[in-house]
C-alpha cells in the first residue's frame, strides 16, 4: 500500500499539523482530508487505465514489428507538496477541487521507448482510441526546448468507471526514446543542485548532449530499418 493509502500516513500529516480542537478535526477530516484520499485514488485508477492501454498496444505492436516499441512505463503521483506548491505558484485556492481545475498533472505516465518513430506510431494509436480526448500537445521533439529537451507530452481525459459514476480524469502523458529519458534525467539532477548555479557554458554543453542524443536515435533508427528491410 503507497502513503496515499496509508491511515496512519494522513493521521500524522494532518493531524499533528492543525492545532484544531477535536470536534473541529473531525470536520475538517471530512471537507479536505478524505476528497483529498479520494481524489488521489481516482488518479491512481486513471493511470492504471493508461498504462494498461500502453500494455496492450506493447503487446499487439510486438507481433506486427517482431520486437516491443515500449521499453519501460513509469507512473506517479504527484506528492502533496508539488501539489502544494503548484497551486502557490499559480495563485489559486489550495482545496481540492481547485487541484482537479488547475493541474494537469497529477497523474503522470512515461512511455520510453527504443526509436523515435515509435513514439508517433503509439502516441497516434493512444489517440485513436474512442475514449481519449486530447486536452493538450507539446512535441519537443520536433521542436526541442532551446536547453536542448527533447519528449512527445500529452494532457489526455480518460474515464474511469466507479461503481456508479464514470469521471474523466487527466493524466499527463510523456513519450521519450531511452536516450532522451537519460538526457532529461541527469539534466533534471544537474539542474535541481540547490547549491550550483548552472553557467551558461554548463547548459551550453548540456544542449551539445541532447544534440549529440538526438543524432545517435536517428542513426540507430536508420541502422533498425537497414536489418528491417533484410529481414
Ligand atoms: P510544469 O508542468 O509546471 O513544469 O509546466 P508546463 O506544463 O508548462 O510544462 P511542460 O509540459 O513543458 O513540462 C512538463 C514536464 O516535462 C515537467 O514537469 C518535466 O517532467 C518535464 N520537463 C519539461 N521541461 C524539461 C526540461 O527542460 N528538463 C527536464 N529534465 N524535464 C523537463
Ligand atoms: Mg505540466
Amino acid at each position: 500500500m503507497d502513503r496515499y493509502g496509508n491511515q496512519e500516513y494522513w493521521n500524522r500529516l494532518f493531524l499533528s499539523a492543525l492545532p484544531l480542537p477535536k470536534t473541529q478535526i473531525k470536520e475538517w477530516i471530512k471537507s479536505y482530508a478524505a476528497p483529498y484520499k479520494e481524489l488521489m485514488a481516482y488518479y491512481k485508477c486513471a493511470m492504471m487505465e493508461v498504462e494498461t492501454k500502453f500494455r496492450v498496444l506493447n503487446e499487439e505492436l510486438s507481433l506486427e514489428y517482431d520486437r516491443n516499441p515500449i521499453e519501460t512505463i513509469k507512473t506517479r503521483l504527484k506528492s502533496v507538496e508539488s501539489i502544494g506548491d503548484k497551486l502557490t505558484a499559480l495563485n489559486v485556492p489550495i482545496t481540492v477541487n481547485s487541484i482537479e481545475q488547475n493541474l494537469h498533472d497529477v497523474a503522470g505516465v512515461r512511455v520510453i521507448c527504443g526509436f523515435p518513430s515509435d513514439i508517433y506510431t503509439l502516441a497516434d494509436a493512444f489517440l485513436k482510441q474512442d475514449d481519449i480526448t486530447l486536452i493538450e500537445k507539446k512535441d519537443y521533439i520536433a521542436n526541442p526546448k532551446p536547453n536542448g529537451y527533447r519528449s512527445l507530452h500529452l494532457i489526455v481525459e480518460i474515464p474511469i468507471f466507479l461503481h456508479d459514476e464514470k469521471r474523466p480524469m487527466k493524466v499527463e502523458v510523456q513519450f521519450r526514446t531511452i536516450s532522451m529519458d537519460w538526457w532529461a534525467s541527469l539534466e533534471h539532477k544537474i539542474r535541481y543542485k540547490k547549491d550550483i548555479k548552472v553557467s551558461t557554458e554548463i547548459t551550453e554543453e548540456l544542449r551539445e548532449c541532447a544534440e549529440s542524443a538526438a543524432m545517435l536515435d536517428n542513426k540507430m533508427e536508420q541502422i533498425q530499418k537497414k536489418i528491417g528491410k533484410i529481414r
